[in-house]
């Protein structure tokens, strides 16, 4: 870690905003559904996510996508591809789709019609950090804990070249 973080958001602001998060999925998902992680950036945002949600009596499915993204060197996010096979028992069921970061919008968008080609019931999308200002495509998730502005951000198991994940804050490399 040769870089400086600055906190953006601390620990118990994020348990604040998930566990809020949390509520707002309870009262707009209806009985069963799927959590479906897109891998890798999602696994701690998920963990405390399910365990909030359990809180309110609900319990879903968890299951996880990893997906890989195809560009030239400084275009992060061009072509989305599915990095290992899809998972089984979508069909028929309700999904939510979780990730870290929305950016660019495209991993979301070709998460959600991977699911749809599936045949979920129904897809809702959720980011715990959002970047309205880096849309490329068409795109706003159901549920989103922090806006951000077009900044680099890590912690949280978010990386920056496989390194600080294991932060418990979200900060900003400076
Ligand atoms: P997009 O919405 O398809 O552009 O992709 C979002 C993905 O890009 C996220 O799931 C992250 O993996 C990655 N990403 C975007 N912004 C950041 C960042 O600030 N820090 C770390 N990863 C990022
Ligand atoms: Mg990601």
């Amino acid at each position: 870690m040769a870089e400086k973080v600055e906190i953006l958001h601390d620990e118990a602001e994020i348990a604040a905003r998930v566990g809020a998060l949390a509520g707002e999925i309870d009262r707009t998902i209806p009985g069963d559904f799927t959590i479906v992680g897109i891998l890798k950036g999602c696994f701690v945002f998920v963990a405390d996510l399910v365990r909030d949600l359990d809180a309110l009596d609900r319990r879903p499915r968890v299951d996880f996508i990893r997906l890989s993204s195809y560009g030239t060197a400084r275009r992060s996010a061009g072509e989305v591809r599915l990095a290992a096979p899809a998972p089984a028992g979508i069909a028929g069921h309700k999904v939510l789709l979780v990730d870290d970061i929305v950016d660019t919008g495209r991993t979301l968008v070709y998460a959600r019609e991977l699911m749809q080609a599936q045949g979920a019931e129904d897809v809702w999308t959720c980011a715990l950090i959002d970047k309205p200002s880096r849309r490329e495509v068409a795109f706003t998730a159901d549920f989103t804990g922090f806006e951000v502005p077009d900044i680099f951000v890590v912690g949280y198991g978010i990386d920056y070249a496989e390194d600080y994940r294991h932060l418990r804050h979200i900060g900003k490399i400076v």
